[in-house]
């Protein structure tokens, strides 16, 4: 995809298969606001769901270990730095220092054993500048 103009078109995330029912998140890159950002999308309840990976008490990351968003009895979201609790399926803050806060959600959709994102005006897809270097050899 080109431009900003471009319809958003789903990007590819992982086959659903790597999801496990409130596994370990699978943990992706995107730009918030035209800035890099961490985001993550994990099965709950058999629906996948996907939010920024930022917190809304202190804009951190949550994940006490790569990918590890819920807590022992896998029930809430909870966030690694000052306990606050989100409930999963919509990302609403439900305990700890979050307050009336949410998770910035991401649209997901799960096809044909893939899932996908849909970027939105404030969440972009990360793309790597893969154009080649000028420089040439001494
Ligand atoms: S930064 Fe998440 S609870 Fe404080």
């Amino acid at each position: 995809m080109t431009g900003s103009s471009a319809t958003p078109e789903p990007q590819p995330l992982c086959e659903s298969s790597a999801l496990a029912e409130r596994g370990l998140a699978h943990v992706f890159d995107v730009l918030l606001w035209g800035a890099p950002a961490r985001a993550f999308a994990l099965r709950f309840d058999g629906r996948v769901v996907a939010y920024v990976n930022r917190c809304a008490h202190v804009p951190v990351e949550m994940d006490w270990q790569p990918g590890r968003f819920l807590d022992l009895d896998r029930r809430w979201i909870i966030c690694s730095m000052h306990g606050a609790a989100y409930e999963p399926a919509d990302g609403r803050c439900v305990g700890g220092p979050c307050e009336r806060g949410r998770l910035m959600p991401i649209a997901v959709a799960e096809q044909e054993g893939q899932v996908s994102w849909y970027p939105s005006e404030q969440i972009r897809p990360f793309v790597f500048d893969e154009r080649p270097t000028t420089e040439s050899p001494p």
